[in-house]
């Protein structure tokens, strides 16, 4: 069964084919209505379960709309509401959904919940983020930067501010796709150390430089994300910003640059907080096209996890 859990997990040729489909699919449904239904509608008669055990406007959008346009019917579900939230264990939950669903997406906390459900599901289980990782958001971090600039491999993409679950996401996409990874933040939020030398020890190019201004030097591509994750206590708010500010991705900044940098950000945005409107409606911005390719590229992650 093919679960999508995390990317250094899957080969880099399934990664690269499901960036194929995704952008074969986004150009053929071109200036369609959002509500057409893709030719061959891949997920007719299945039902696929979107499980949010936290907050969401995205990835819920555009999985559910995504089913939609492959033919397939989305049910949305929040854990709260389930027996989930009162205490029924994770595998009894995934032997139960696995018998009406025929695929399931879920956002929650801690890695091992996604990792027990695969574990007890028959169906194909899909990570829509947890603490530890967002693989589907890098997925279609990658499509926008090679549909606008080609290739990503032998690039530099730089990362500003907390070492999250979205730069964890990076550096395991960064040892598939081959480029290089700098993160540019303070030592005390730094990514993983297990994580960044498994990351090493596996070839990856990861880098940290604590000064915003040289790391940007020659960056292909540079991303940041909310200082303060959904997981993380709202008590750590007023030494995050103190912690970070040196590191907020501003105009200033981006003047040293390349002037066809492109600037990523996963939203939801704290505007002029890691990054200053200015940067995030600018014109290397290209938040709203990595947006708009989480459906594109999610639809073809589906696809992958029901084929055979
Ligand atoms: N980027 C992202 O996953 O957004 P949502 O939290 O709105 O789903
Ligand atoms: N790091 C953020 C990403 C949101 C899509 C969070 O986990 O809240």
């Amino acid at each position: 069964m093919k679960h999508f859990l995390n990317l250094n997990e899957i080969s880099t040729k399934d990664l690269k084919g499901i960036l194929k489909q995704a952008q074969e699919m986004k150009d053929a449904r071109a200036g369609l209505p959002k509500g057409t239904i893709d030719e061959n509608q891949p997920l007719h008669q299945h039902i696929v379960a979107l499980v949010f055990e936290k907050p969401s406007t995205r990835t819920r959008t555009s999985f559910d709309v995504g089913v939609r346009q492959l033919g397939g019917q989305p049910m949305v579900l929040s854990g709260a509401e389930m027996q989930l939230g009162q205490g029924e264990s994770i595998a009894d939950t995934a032997r139960v959904l696995s018998r009406y669903v025929d695929l399931i997406m879920i956002r929650t906390f801690d890695s091992d919940t996604l990792y027990e459900l695969a574990k007890y599901s028959t169906v194909p289980i899909i990570n829509g983020l947890t603490n530890e990782s967002h693989p589907c958001q890098i997925m279609a971090d990658i499509m926008t930067f090679e549909e606008k600039r080609g290739s990503i491999e032998g690039k530099k993409v730089v990362w500003f501010g907390d070492g999250n679950n979205v730069l964890n996401s990076f550096l395991h996409a960064a040892g598939k796709f081959k480029f290089s990874l700098t993160f540019s933040g303070p030592k005390e939020l730094d990514p993983s150390k297990s994580l960044t030398q498994e990351a090493k020890n596996l070839g990856v190019e990861f880098y940290i430089d604590r000064d915003p201004y040289s790391a940007i030097k020659d960056a292909d591509l540079i991303a940041t994300d909310t200082w303060i994750s959904m997981h993380d206590d709202p008590k750590v708010k007023k030494d995050r910003r103190n912690q970070l500010k040196a590191f907020q991705v501003n105009e200033e900044l981006m003047s040293k640059a390349k002037t066809d940098v492109l600037f990523m950000h996963c939203l939801p945005a704290h505007r002029d907080e890691e990054a200053t409107s200015g940067v995030m409606d600018g014109k290397n911005s290209v938040i709203f096209d990595e947006a708009e390719n989480r459906l594109h590229v999610q639809k073809a992650i589906m696809r992958w996890c029901l084929s055979r």
